[in-house]
């Protein structure tokens, strides 16, 4: 995986790639949408403004001390003369508590609008990671870091959702700003403008503290992906560790991670607190340098001055929600450009095949097989696993494939499963190319096939079985245990179908593991078996009675099986050694 940009490494250009695509997942939500939310945000600013605003004529008339000149006089000595001094006050308080009930009303479907917008935003990574992962070639999926992958798509994907909340409220906050410091600047141009000067000598601190931002965004997605892989190795090698008295040293890695993790944090987190509270120290000042300039110098109303104390004393609130969003947006890019690393390494470009979508065309006749001239190898820099194989297999026979470990027999299968595709030479399946991957994904679902490493999920053994094949009924199902010989321990087990597996299908023994997995495989009905070490868990007797049993479906299904020790009985149509890359025929 492409690493991130590490925090040593930030530079603000780093920062344009991932903060352009996540602005374009947010334009994806929707023009409407957004300018809906902006509209809901430019409401509740200018209600506040109005009602701020609407404290001068209210103080005029409750204090009586002089009506000044101006448009706000000019309203307050209308209404008294409408309607009289004592209705004026009750109209204007009226009219005060409207807006503030209005305020509520906007600023309750303003976060609620985005609340919806940035988890619907976040839904939208994930949803998009997860397909592009399902989609993905085996050959990528592979070369995948898999704890990474769970770190992405749980924390990195969650603090999208962070980071596009505070990123939102940020945005608003802005619009607060601007709308509240104009309502500032009509009622005292010259002092808002000295306040809105004293506010901008903190910009370059907050250049500062982006940079911290970003630096400890990158620490997070880094060491925390770190730290979660310690610990899924950990859990996932819990028994090998302990038996080898090893579980001390995960937990000391854990613990060395956290620690390093908690430090940046704390770092980060102290840079924050000075800041805000240096701001908020800053803030009171100019209240206060504020209030002696408007009394003593420019002899202001004090109903607008009042007024004025009220709305500059909200700026502050909006300026740190700013300044929060800004830090939040830095904050997770090192968590989206890990995102975007990942779905690049995941989408390829698919080359497009010579003659498009051939595949044969699905029946229930056993496959018949051929390899021609395949070679592979597992990387670039790798040497060929297969040199040059040309296979021939017939519809219903039953195929054997031998040799050393590391021979290449796992990978041979893969290429017959359409698993992986060959880098040269060709397969076909009843004669058709299996050429592109639409064609080796179309074929893959007339197969079935039982790993080295039988796999279970942590669900009852019915969910398991039905995985392979959701609509088979209760006969098939146990048809299929009892070709795999799996129905009699099934049937011993106190809870029968309905069993949990327990992780990866630790509460069964190897060999009923295998069996469970070769029902599995038995239930899709498949036109080519592939057993890869299927039945090297089970005892002889066992082994036997299953192998004569799949002797039986051949008019159902041509068979391979990847095996160490061929059962010298097992009538096999033909056996191959498969060593160094090349194939043999296997001599008894
Ligand atoms: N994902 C991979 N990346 C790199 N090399 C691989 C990968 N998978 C397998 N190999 C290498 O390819 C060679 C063939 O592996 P393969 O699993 O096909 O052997 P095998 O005959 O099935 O062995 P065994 O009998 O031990 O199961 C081995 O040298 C192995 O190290
Ligand atoms: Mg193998």
């Amino acid at each position: 995986m492409a690493a991130t940009p590490g925090a040593d490494t930030a530079s603000w250009r780093a920062l344009r790639e991932p903060a352009r695509a996540y602005c374009t997942s947010m334009a994806a939500m929707g023009a409407r949408r957004i300018a809906g939310l902006i509209a809901l945000v430019l409401c509740g600013a200018t209600v506040e403004g109005v009602g701020i605003v609407l404290l001068v004529p209210l103080l005029l008339l409750v204090f009586g001390n002089g009506v000044p000149a101006g448009r706000l006089g000019a309203l307050t000595r209308h209404l008294v003369a409408a309607v009289g001094p004592g209705s004026a006050l009750s109209v204007l308080v009226l009219a005060f508590a409207g807006l503030v009930v209005l305020r509520a009303v906007i600023l309750w479907r303003r976060d609620r609008g985005l609340i919806a917008f940035s988890t619907d935003l976040v839904d939208r990574w994930r949803g998009d990671l997860v397909t592009v992962l399902a989609g993905a070639s085996w050959t990528r999926l592979r070369a995948l870091d898999r704890g990474k992958v769970e770190f992405a798509i749980t924390s990195d994907v969650g603090r999208l959702a962070q980071g596009g909340d505070r990123l939102l409220r940020g945005g608003m906050a802005l619009v607060q700003l601007i709308v509240l410091g104009a309502f500032a600047l009509s009622l005292a141009p010259a002092l808002t403008l000295a306040v809105l000067a004293l506010m901008a000598l903190a910009l370059p601190f907050a250049r500062r503290l982006l940079h911290a931002a970003w630096r400890q965004g990158a620490v997070m997605t880094i060491r925390g992906g770190r730290r979660h892989n310690a610990f899924a190795e950990f859990m996932a090698g819990l028994k090998l560790a302990k038996a080898h008295e090893a579980q001390d040293r995960y937990a000391e890695e854990f613990i060395a991670l956290s620690a390093e993790i908690r430090h940046s944090g704390l770092a980060y987190a102290d840079m924050q607190m000075r800041n805000a509270q240096a701001y908020q120290a800053i803030t009171a000042l100019a209240a206060a340098l504020l209030l002696l300039a408007g009394i003593g110098w420019l002899h202001m109303a004090p109903a607008v001055l009042s007024a004025l104390l009220v709305l500059l004393a909200r700026l502050p609130g909006p300026a740190v929600n700013l300044a929060q969003g800004a830090q939040s947006l830095v904050q997770m890019l090192p968590a989206v450009a890990e995102l975007i690393a990942l779905r690049q390494l995941l989408i390829e470009v698919q080359p497009v095949p010579d003659a498009p979508g051939a595949v044969p065309s699905p029946s229930n006749l056993p496959a018949a097989l051929q390899l021609s001239a395949v070679r592979y190898r597992h990387g670039p820099h790798q040497a060929d696993v297969l040199r040059g194989i040309d296979l021939t297999i017939g519809s219903g026979e039953m195929i054997a494939l031998l040799g050393p470990s590391g021979g290449g027999k796992t990978t041979l299968g893969d290429i017959l499963i359409g698993l992986i595709a060959p880098d040269q030479g060709m397969i076909t399946v009843d004669g058709v190319p299996i050429a592109d991957a639409d064609a080796r994904a179309r074929w893959r679902r007339q197969i079935g096939y039982v790993p080295q490493d039988p796999f279970l999920f942590d669900r009852s053994l019915r969910e398991n079985l039905l995985w392979a094949a959701p609509q088979a009924d209760e006969a098939a199902l146990w048809d299929a245990l009892d070709q795999a010989e799996a129905a009699a321990f099934v049937r011993a087990l106190p809870d029968g179908l309905e069993t949990r597996a327990g992780d990866r299908g630790s509460r069964l023994s190897g060999g009923e593991r295998q069996r469970l997995c070769l029902a599995r495989a038995l239930l899709r009905r498949p036109r080519l078996l592939v057993l890869d070490e299927a039945t090297n868990a089970l005892d002889r007797v066992v082994e036997q009675r299953m192998l004569q049993t799949l002797v039986r479906l051949r008019s159902r299904t041509t068979l391979i099986l990847i095996t160490h020790r061929l059962p010298v009985d097992l009538p096999v149509d033909a056996a191959y050694r498969l060593s160094d890359g090349h194939m043999t025929e296997h001599r008894a």
